[in-house]
């Protein structure tokens, strides 16, 4: 037997990736253990996840199983484009800064940043980005990734997206959606996963299972080869040499059926949705400033940087920017489904002690 080797009354604000399972997930691991099913994809678990995810993105979508959010980003991301292409992505993007370059060093694709304000891309610099791109001395654009939420835990509405997908495919461009948190903000805008994507035109979408209560599990969607030629077929060749097939793949579809086959992908999104909210409201109560609007499962403050040290040492969160005025940096919080009112109400105190030890010291100096 495994002993246990951490204190899982401990939480924290550091990611929603430090979360563990949500207990219905683990339960459907459980129930898809046991005896032999075909392996690669061929199982009745993946048949069956197909079949919801076609209720969710429509019909004639297909879909792909992968282990993590990267491989998501990087599997549909080529599916997207030509090896001699470029992707636009926002600057504060996933793709752009911590994955490592995946996408450059597995689909040989560049990456080009575009301007955003709250991680939010205007249609003005897509339009620029692809005609400053049309030139023999540059990367034409295949592909414009969005994130949503976004990175800085905010949403595009459907309006926005609606028009991101018009401008883009205007200029020949299809459109990815990075949807690592796709179920907190199709809460917070209260509309369905394929409403604010596939139903708009969204060429490709990575689905998120692992930081909504999955422990390892994405998807990839497409829209099917209809409307969008090529892509379907390509990502049913890209999962394998992308590294991205897990041989045992029952038990990564159980976690995303458990998921998208019920209401939990919901649950758990309004659950850690909520409590930003009620963390957004504790952390200006306890005197910081929220920089971002909070419209997912992340909340951004201004802190004094020793405050953040100590604060962070408490209870563990990232500071997302080191830089973000001379005398504060930006602290990114993130709930999670599991985060509870106590969590919330007792970080809020040990800013507030630590708030006041700053001044105190500040008053001796
Ligand atoms: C917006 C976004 N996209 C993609 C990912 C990729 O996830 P992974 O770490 O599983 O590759 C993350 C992970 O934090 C993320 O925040």
């Amino acid at each position: 037997m495994t002993q246990q080797l951490h204190d899982p009354a401990v939480r924290g604000f550091a990611s929603d990736n430090a979360a563990g399972m949500h207990p219905e997930v683990l339960q459907a691991l459980v129930t898809a253990n046991g005896g032999h099913v075909a392996s690669y994809g061929g199982d009745p678990y993946t048949q069956a996840l197909t079949e919801r995810l076609h209720e969710h993105f429509g019909p004639g979508t297909r879909s792909a199983v992968v282990l993590t959010g990267t491989g998501a980003n990087v599997v549909a991301l080529q599916a997207l484009t030509r090896r001699w292409e470029s992707v636009l992505a926002s600057d504060q993007a996933h793709v752009l800064h911590d994955e490592a370059g995946g996408l450059e060093h597995v689909g040989g694709v560049k990456v080009t940043a575009l301007p955003t304000v709250d991680g939010l891309v205007d249609p003005a610099d897509v339009e620029r980005a692809v005609r400053h791109a049309d030139s023999p001395m540059r990367a034409p654009v295949g592909a414009l990734t969005l994130t949503q939420s976004t990175e800085l835990g905010t949403t595009y509405s459907v309006e926005q997206l609606r028009d991101l997908v018009r401008v883009s495919h205007g200029l020949g461009v299809r459109v990815h959606v990075d949807g690592a948190r796709l179920s907190n903000a199709a809460v917070s805008l209260g509309v369905g996963l394929g409403e604010m994507t596939t139903a708009l035109g969204v060429d490709a979408v990575s689905v998120g299972g692992t930081k909504n209560g999955g422990g390892f599990a994405e998807a990839v969607v497409v829209r099917g080869d209809g409307s969008a030629p090529g892509v379907a077929r390509a990502l049913a060749r890209l999962v394998k040499p992308s590294m991205q097939q897990s041989s045992k793949t029952r038990f990564v579809s159980a976690q995303l059926l458990a998921l998208f086959g019920t209401d939990l992908w919901q649950r758990t999104a309004a659950a850690a949705n909520d409590a930003a909210a009620l963390l957004a409201e504790a952390v200006t109560s306890a005197g910081a400033r929220v920089t971002r609007p909070v419209q997912a499962n992340g909340v951004f403050t201004e802190l004094p940087p020793q405050v953040a040290e100590r604060a962070a040492a408490r209870v563990p969160f990232h500071v997302w920017d080191r830089h973000f005025s001379t005398t504060t940096v930006e602290a990114r919080l993130v709930t999670s489904f599991d985060t509870t009112t106590a969590d919330v109400e007792g970080f809020a105190q040990v800013l507030r002690e630590e708030f006041a030890r700053e001044s105190a010291e500040s008053v001796g100096a």
